[in-house]
C-alpha cells in the first residue's frame, strides 16, 4: 500500500502567526485568554487549557490579554473588550482583515453586501459585523435562488469556501443582480490544501482527512475529496484509524486542515505506515509532496460586472 502525504497539509500562515502569538504571550506569564477556541482543534484547545489558557466569552473576563482568534470579530466586540480594559491582542488573520476591511468600503460606498459562506460560522459573523444593514450571507444555490435586492451589490467571500461552491452560486447571482463588484476571498492557504488535496484524492482509493470536526475548512477538503471520487474518512487523531477501511486499498491519500497540529499529522503517517507493513498489505511507502507546488496567487479578484 502506498501512502501520499498532500502538500500543504496543515496549519496555514494564519493558524501558525495565531498560535506565535499565543506562545509568546504564555512565556511572559501574562494572564491570557482566547474569545472562543484559538483554533477550530479540540486537541490544540486542550494543549493551551493545560497550560492554562481559558476560551472564554467577553462577559466572562474583567482584566488580563484577550486574544482575538483568525476568524475575526466585528468591531463592536474589540470596542467592548477595550472599554472593559481588556488588553486586545489581535490574531485576526490578515485575510480575513482583508475581508472585512472590503466589506466595510463596500457597505461605506453604499453597496448592499452579499457574502457567500456559512451564516453560522465565526469569521462570516465577524464580517457581517463589518457591513450595515444592507448585508445578507448565501450559503448554497438554494440561497442564492431565494435572494434578491434591486439595490448594487458587492460580492465576497469566507475564506474557507470551495471554489465549485462560489461558482455556482455567482452563476445564478450574476443573472439576477445588479453585481457590481465580486470580491473572490477565499485565501490561498485554502486554494492551495484544496488544490493539492484534490491531486491526491484523485489518485487514490481512501483518503483521510484530519482535522477538528467543527473545522470549516477541514469539512470542506473532505468535500473536495468526496468530489474527486475517494472514498473519505474525516478524522481528528490517528487513534480513529481503522485498518478494515483499507483492506482493498492500493493507495491510500493524507491531507490535513489549516488548524490541525504536525504532530497529530506525524501520528497519522506512522499509524499508516504500522497499518501498511501488516502481512496482508505490500511494503508501505510514503510518498511524500508528490503534487507540484500551486503558485501563489493574489487572493483579490475584482471582476467588476458593470
Ligand atoms: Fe487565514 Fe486562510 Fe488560514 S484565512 S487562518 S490563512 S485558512
Amino acid at each position: 500500500m502506498q501512502i501520499i502525504l498532500a502538500e500543504h497539509a496543515g496549519f496555514c500562515f494564519g493558524v501558525k502567526n495565531a498560535i506565535k502569538l499565543l506562545d509568546d504571550l504564555i512565556k511572559e506569564g501574562e494572564k491570557t485568554y482566547t474569545l472562543g477556541p484559538i483554533v477550530h482543534n479540540r486537541q490544540v484547545v486542550e494543549s493551551y487549557e493545560k497550560q492554562g489558557i481559558k476560551a472564554v466569552e467577553l462577559d466572562d473576563v474583567k482584566e488580563g490579554n484577550l486574544v482575538i482568534r483568525t476568524h475575526g470579530v466585528p468591531p463592536d466586540v474589540i470596542n467592548q473588550a477595550r472599554q472593559k480594559g481588556l488588553n486586545v491582542v489581535d490574531a485576526t488573520c490578515p485575510f480575513v482583515k482583508r475581508v472585512h476591511k472590503l466589506a466595510k468600503d463596500l457597505s461605506d460606498k453604499g453597496y448592499f453586501v452579499v457574502i457567500i459562506g456559512d451564516p453560522n460560522h465565526p469569521e462570516v459573523k465577524g464580517i457581517k459585523g463589518w457591513c450595515g444593514e444592507d448585508a445578507a450571507v448565501i450559503e448554497n444555490e438554494e440561497d442564492a435562488r431565494k435572494f434578491y435586492t434591486d439595490k448594487k451589490v458587492g460580492v465576497v467571500v469566507q475564506t474557507t469556501q470551495t471554489e465549485e461552491n462560489v461558482s455556482k452560486i455567482m452563476g445564478i447571482l450574476k443573472e439576477k443582480l445588479d453585481l457590481a463588484f465580486f470580491y473572490n476571498t477565499r485565501c490561498n492557504a485554502t486554494q492551495q490544501r484544496q488544490e493539492a488535496a484534490k491531486k491526491v484524492a484523485e489518485m487514490v482509493d481512501v483518503m483521510l482527512v484530519v482535522g477538528g470536526k467543527n473545522s470549516s475548512n477541514t469539512k470542506k477538503l473532505a468535500q473536495v475529496c468526496k468530489d474527486a471520487g475517494a472514498k473519505v474518512y474525516h478524522i481528528e487523531t490517528a487513534d480513529e484509524i481503522k485498518s478494515e477501511w483499507f483492506s482493498k486499498a492500493e493507495r491510500v491519500g493524507i491531507t490535513a486542515g489549516a488548524s490541525t497540529p504536525d504532530w497529530i499529522i506525524k501520528e497519522v503517517v506512522a499509524k499508516m505506515e504500522q497499518i501498511s507493513k501488516k502481512s496482508d498489505f505490500a511494503e508501505g511507502q510514503i510518498v511524500e509532496g508528490v503534487v507540484e507546488k500551486v503558485t501563489d496567487k493574489e487572493v483579490l479578484v475584482n471582476v467588476g460586472y458593470k
